[in-house]
């Protein structure tokens, strides 16, 4: 068992207090360094929020990734989502980020549900029900605006097919030894899950596979799936593709004190398809940088850097960073109370979960468009 605070940061288990340097140092990754960013907006001509605000703030080969692009190479972007739930803002937040390099490179999206692995680490879920979350949940990838024409979201249940001829040439190369290992299976492990770290490699080389050229692929992802990159890229050579290049975020808070959001803890996530009164209830009864009384928190002013309702507003909500900085200023100066930015918050929280659960609605009607089936050729 790990000491309480202790840093745990695997696929399945996050927990701790989360040092991001010293991830970057025992994970090996590069960070995102300002010249590195000065790259990115000569492509993009604006940095998105999440890149200013280091929400994304590790990498592998994202340089590589720029150096072929600008040598006229295009390459494909993979994300993916372990459907065992409803969606909420924790997991949009990547989403969104996402979208912007798809419309900024003009780039192919792989978006992978592991509706099996779910259902081999869940003991008490149905395939049926892993399945059912993978169509929910696509309502919500649907909704971020993702461009249908290169989008291509694959149930590797229902979708095996494009993935299995790629999945067992990576399996052939790593031994159980490598994943006992990397993810500490165990001898009790089944087998399925030990057979898994293929099929979610697999999708890093579908371009490849599919056109026969070696095309490269960006994984933007929050830093706890690295353990699945560094045995992929571990791989690629032998299998002549390029080893997939990622960029790496951290991870989303819930409105409780510390923690990531989090589906097991309803009342500190919001979900996307909350009502917008419920979320309103849940930002009210969120943890602040306040003090106990209004009188000490004029006095005194509250801590904007331990406010899950101020990391909202720089996630996600407020996007003007003078704006952002003058929130902060006038929290630590006691010019503003908590019950003011909770105001503000939910309203913005409100609109945007409105919006959001419209354009999923509508999704109903398109959702097919965006399932791989057989819109990509799989040659063996
Ligand atoms: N294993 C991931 C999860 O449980 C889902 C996933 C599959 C994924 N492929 C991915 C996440 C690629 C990020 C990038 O959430």
């Amino acid at each position: 068992m790990a000491e309480e605070n202790e840093m745990v940061v695997t696929p399945w288990e996050v927990s701790g207090e989360i040092d991001y340097d010293r991830l970057i140092e025992k994970f090996g990754t590069e960070p995102i360094t300002d010249p590195l960013l000065e790259r990115i907006k000569k492509f993009t001509g604006e940095l998105h929020l999440q890149l200013r605000r280091r929400i994304f703030f590790s990498h592998r080969d994202l340089d590589l990734i720029l150096d072929m692009y600008e040598a006229g190479r295009k390459f494909v972007l993979y994300t993916g989502r372990g459907p065992s739930g409803p969606v909420h803002i924790g997991h949009i937040v990547p989403w969104i980020f996402t979208k912007y390099l798809q419309d900024k490179f003009d780039a192919k999206l792989y978006f992978q549900m592991t509706d099996d692995e779910k259902f081999l680490i869940h003991p008490e879920f149905t395939l049926r029900k892993a399945v059912d979350w993978t169509y929910d949940n696509a309502l919500d990838v649907a909704a971020i605006g993702f461009d249908p024409k290169k989008t291509f979201i694959i149930s590797d249940v229902n979708n095996i097919k494009i993935l299995y001829s790629l999945a067992v040439k990576i399996a052939r190369h790593i031994t159980v030894s490598t994943v006992k290992a990397v993810f500490g299976f165990e001898d009790s492990s089944n087998i399925g899950i030990v057979f898994f770290p293929a099929l979610q490699a697999a999708p890093c080389f579908i371009e490849s596979m599919a056109t026969g050229e070696k095309v490269p692929c960006l994984i933007p992802a929050a830093i706890d799936q690295d353990p699945y990159w560094r045995i992929a890229r571990d791989v690629a050579p032998k299998l002549e593709y390029y080893k997939p290049a990622q960029i790496h975020c951290k991870f989303i808070p819930g409105l409780g004190k510390g923690g990531k959001m989090s589906a097991s803890m309803p009342e500190t996530c919001i979900f996307m398809t909350d009502p917008p009164e419920v979320a309103e209830r849940k930002i009210w009864n969120a943890f602040t940088g306040g003090k106990p009384t209004a009188r000490e928190q004029r006095i005194e002013g509250g801590d904007p850097t331990i406010c899950t309702i101020f990391q909202y507003f720089s996630l996600l909500f407020e996007e003007d960073d003078k704006a952002l900085s003058e929130l902060s200023s006038k929290c630590r100066s006691g010019e503003i109370l908590c019950g003011d930015c909770k105001e503000k918050l939910s309203e913005r929280v409100k609109r945007f979960l409105t919006e959001h659960q419209r354009r999923r609605e509508k999704a109903r009607n398109i959702i097919d468009q965006y399932f791989i089936d057989d819109r990509v050729p799989s040659r063996i």
